[in-house]
């Protein structure tokens, strides 16, 4: 089965991103979100997006065009109904994504793929929700945010994923310009299994007076060449999703390295979210120029 139309769920940060690359790479693209409103957030900053690849010059005002009309929004999971692949990305809740699945697979043809862009809920606890030839047909694939600029896609595959359908999505995600890597169905796959400790830890260093918010994020910029350091990285992530994802991979290993350091529940039982509330370990008041906050 060639893959043409791709159905995307959610139009929040990774959805709108996820479908915006799909649309990029010259599929047909059906997003379903819960409200035209939401849809329509999401399709405006798709529309920033790419009206900064075209200020750059990487895409022309037709490509930009293209992209637009390939591009349509739904409230209805019927409109999904003749996707060749499904690529979930709502809200991090097993509950609702298990009933999500459950709902698509009497809609979808059944030789559609099903994929999950979730960072660290377990995939084999999600295909379960479906038949048992969906199951073969069940993968995850995890972008990164920024979604349009990040080059990585983890490839997950369950112990009962097709060898021919894991390919498939390999292949996939090269059409969609990204670099695929594999990965097996471990909470957090590769990126998150090595993020979550050190971001885990670089709290845990500020707790213990090892250097201030600014002292360390400038640390890891400077000194190893990473684009963000862990405080703006977080921060940019979401305090509230950062803890969520250490919540379950804490839960799936029981180890120590991967328990949310008390300063962090503190945050986002706070409303310290990040750039998306305004507040995190930085305070946004001014976006171009964070401030540290007063934090231990
Ligand atoms: N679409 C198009 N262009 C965009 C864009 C978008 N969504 N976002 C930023 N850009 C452009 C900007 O316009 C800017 O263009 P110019 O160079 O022409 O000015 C360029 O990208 C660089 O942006 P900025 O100057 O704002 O900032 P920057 O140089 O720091 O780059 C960044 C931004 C690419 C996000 C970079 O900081 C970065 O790579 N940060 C790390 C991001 C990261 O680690 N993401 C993964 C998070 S983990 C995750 O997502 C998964 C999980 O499970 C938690």
């Amino acid at each position: 089965m060639e893959i043409k139309k791709v159905g995307v769920l959610g139009c929040g940060l990774m959805g709108s991103g996820i479908a915006q690359v799909a649309a990029g790479a010259g599929f047909e693209t059906v997003v379903r979100e819960v409200s035209d409103e939401l849809i329509q957030k999401g399709f405006v900053g798709i529309e920033k997006s790419l009206s900064k690849f075209a200020e750059k010059g990487s895409i022309t005002a037709e490509q930009q065009k293209a992209i637009r009309d390939r591009l349509s929004g739904t409230t209805s999971f019927e409109d999904l109904a003749d996707c060749d692949i499904v690529i979930e990305a709502i809200i991090e809740n097993l509950d609702e994504k298990r009933k999500t699945y459950a709902e698509l697979d009497r809609i979808c043809k059944p030789e559609a793929i099903f994929a999950s862009n979730t960072s660290s809920i377990s995939i084999t606890a999600m295909m379960t929700a479906t038949s048992a030839e969906r199951q073969q047909r069940f993968i995850g694939l995890h972008f990164f945010n920024p979604v349009p600029l990040m080059k990585l896609v983890e490839v997950v595959r369950t112990i009962l994923t097709d060898d021919a359908v894991y390919e498939q999505g390999i292949e996939f995600g090269k059409r969609l310009g990204k670099v695929p890597v594999r990965a097996g169905d471990r909470s957090g796959f590769i990126v998150n299994r090595l993020l979550v400790p050190y971001m885990l830890d670089a709290i845990r260093a500020l707790e213990e007076g090892v250097g201030s918010i600014v002292d360390i994020d400038t640390s890891m910029k400077l000194g190893l060449g990473y684009p963000m350091g862990p405080f703006t990285l977080g921060d940019f992530v979401g305090l509230d999703t950062t803890y969520y994802i250490a919540e379950i991979m804490f839960d799936e290993f029981r180890e120590k390295r991967f328990a949310p350091p008390p300063l962090l529940k503190r945050m986002v039982l706070a409303g310290l979210y990040g750039r998306k509330s305004g507040r995190g370990f930085y305070d946004y008041k001014d976006p171009k120029n964070p401030t540290p906050m007063n934090l231990v």
